[in-house]
C-alpha cells in the first residue's frame, strides 16, 4: 500500500514537471514563505558578537537605566535585580567554586556585548524587542553597575561596552581553536 501511495505521488509530480516548463516550476517555487522587506530582514538581524560587532547606535548609563528596570524589569527580576520571581541578575560573585554556586550576569557570563543582545532580542519577557537602542544600554549599564563592574556614570556606546571586561571571562576555555 504504502509502495503503491508512493508511485503515485511519483506519478503526480511527473504529470505536473511534464506539463509546466521548468522556469514556470523555478519561478512559483514551492510556495512556502514570503520574501521579506529590506527593513523586516533588519530588524531580525540583530545579533551582537562579543567583540561587540553588531553594536547600534546609541548610549545609556545607569543612571538613565534606573527608570528603564524599574518600569519594565523589576516585577519579574526584583528590586535591583533580586529576590524577583524570575532569574537573580545580581551577585554570586566567587560562589561558582562553591557548593552552592550561583550564575548570574556578574558572577556567570562572560560578555557584557551578549547581556545587550539577550535583552534587546528577548526582554522585557512579554515584550521583547520594544525598548528602543538608548533603553537597551541604559539598563545594560544599570545590570553592570548593580553587579560592581561599572560605575554609575560610565556611558556605555557600541564603543565602551565592548571595552567591558567581566570577572568571569578567563574562566571559559575554548571547546575548540577559534
Ligand atoms: C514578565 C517577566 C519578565 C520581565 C518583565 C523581564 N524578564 Fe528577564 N527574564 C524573565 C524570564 C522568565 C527569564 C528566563 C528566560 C529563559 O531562561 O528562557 C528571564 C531572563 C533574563 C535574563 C537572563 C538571566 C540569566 O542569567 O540567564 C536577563 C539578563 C534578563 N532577563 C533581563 C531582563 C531585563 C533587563 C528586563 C527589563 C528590560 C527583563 N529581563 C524583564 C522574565 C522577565
Amino acid at each position: 500500500m504504502f509502495t503503491h501511495n508512493r508511485w503515485l505521488i511519483a506519478a503526480f509530480y511527473l504529470a505536473i514537471s511534464i506539463s509546466m516548463p521548468t522556469e514556470t516550476l523555478a519561478a512559483e517555487g514551492p510556495a512556502l514563505g514570503i520574501e521579506l522587506s529590506a527593513d523586516e530582514v533588519a530588524t531580525a538581524d540583530i545579533t551582537v558578537m562579543p567583540d561587540g560587532e553588531g553594536l547600534p547606535a546609541g548610549s545609556g548609563t545607569a543612571k538613565a537605566g534606573t527608570g528603564v528596570y524599574v518600569a519594565n524589569c523589576k516585577a519579574c527580576h526584583g528590586e535591583k535585580g533580586t529576590g524577583g520571581i524570575n532569574d537573580t541578575l545580581v551577585g554570586g560573585h566567587g560562589s561558582l567554586t562553591s557548593d552552592r554556586p550561583q550564575k548570574t550576569i556578574g558572577s556567570y557570563w562572560p560578555y557584557a556585548t551578549t547581556l545587550f543582545d539577550y535583552v534587546r532580542r528577548a526582554m522585557p519577557y512579554q515584550t521583547p524587542g520594544s525598548l528602543a537602542n538608548d533603553d537597551v544600554y541604559a539598563v545594560t549599564a544599570y545590570l553592570l553597575y548593580l553587579n560592581g563592574i561599572i560605575k554609575e556614570n560610565k556611558e556605555l556606546n557600541a564603543d565602551t561596552l565592548a571595552e567591558v571586561k567581566m570577572p568571569n571571562r578567563d574562566n571559559f576555555v575554548w571547546a575548540y581553536s577559534p
